[in-house]
């Protein structure tokens, strides 16, 4: 399958905001309460963004890890090693495209992690397969991913706004069917975790920030819905005058993640 999809650096940030600021629950303290973490291991992040997770590991382990981090996005490679610089530059970052082989030999990380990237390889089983071999016997892949009934709210807004039905996204489509499986078939022990965080929206403002970063972040999934900058204007003008309805009517808009922690051994 081919996926059309470019993550930038503002859009992937302002999510990030937007999730601190009306989260009721932090994602990263979750992932390092439900990973088997340890100091002295050798970690892996694929798709690390900007770094997120890998910097969380070094804090949790007081920089006692080896941590290394890859993603196919230079900008956002640059972004992480603005922050590394400021910590010590004691997290390795590379280009890593998750289609390709990885240039890593076998059996060479205790745990590998790909926090809401998977859903974007070509070829799953390729890429969980690669993630496996990389791995020590007996270590650990943890991936996140959106479970599908992530973010309804999001999508009945925008199904009202336009009529039209929401485009099956590589996310809530594939990660606990096709991804999950694919997981269960290759690692001896797999358990699915399930992280739920309600974002209270006060004003229609940050719902109507995050879902411009999320349709344009993923604008070639939407192209049934608009093409170009103007049609893109016309769909958030419908959605904001929705939007404003629902927090009308409700007081308060309420965009609940939910989010499936696969953690499985090798
Ligand atoms: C939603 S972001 C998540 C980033 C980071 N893990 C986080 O949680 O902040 C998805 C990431 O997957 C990366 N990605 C997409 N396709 C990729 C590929 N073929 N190989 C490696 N990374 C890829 C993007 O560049 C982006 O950094």
């Amino acid at each position: 399958m081919k996926i059309d999809y470019k993550e930038t650096t503002s859009d992937l940030l302002t999510r990030i905001n937007i999730h601190d600021a009306y989260g009721s629950r932090d994602i990263d303290k979750w992932m390092l309460e439900v990973l088997p973490l340890a100091q002295g291991m050798t970690i892996l992040d694929v798709g690390c963004g900007a770094g997120k997770q890998c910097f969380s590991y070094l804090a949790h382990l007081s920089g006692k890890a080896t941590i290394s981090g890859g993603d196919v996005s230079e900008e956002l490679l640059a972004k992480a090693e603005e922050e590394n610089a400021k910590l010590g530059n004691r997290v390795s970052f590379q280009t890593l495209n998750f289609n390709q082989p990885f240039p890593f030999p076998n059996q060479t990380y205790d745990l590998v992690s790909c926090s809401f990237a998977i859903y974007y390889a070509e070829d799953i089983p390729f890429t969980i397969s690669e993630m496996h071999r990389v791995l020590k016997p007996g270590g650990n892949l943890f991936t996140t991913g959106p479970m599908p009934e992530n973010k309804q709210m999001f999508y009945e807004v925008i199904k009202e706004a336009t009529g039209k039905e929401i485009p099956p996204m590589p996310g809530s489509s594939r990660y606990a069917s096709e991804i999950y499986k694919t997981i269960k078939d290759l690692f001896s022990e797999v358990k699915i975790h399930i992280f739920e965080n309600p974002l209270t929206f006060p004003n229609v403002e940050p719902f109507l920030a995050y879902t411009r970063a999320s349709l344009s972040e993923d604008r070639l999934l939407w192209n049934t819905f608009f093409q170009t900058k103007e049609d893109f204007e016309d769909i958030m003008a419908k959605i904001t005058d929705v939007a404003q309805k629902w927090f009308e009517r409700d007081g308060q808009l309420v965009m609940t993640k939910v989010v499936g922690g696969i953690l499985a051994t090798k």
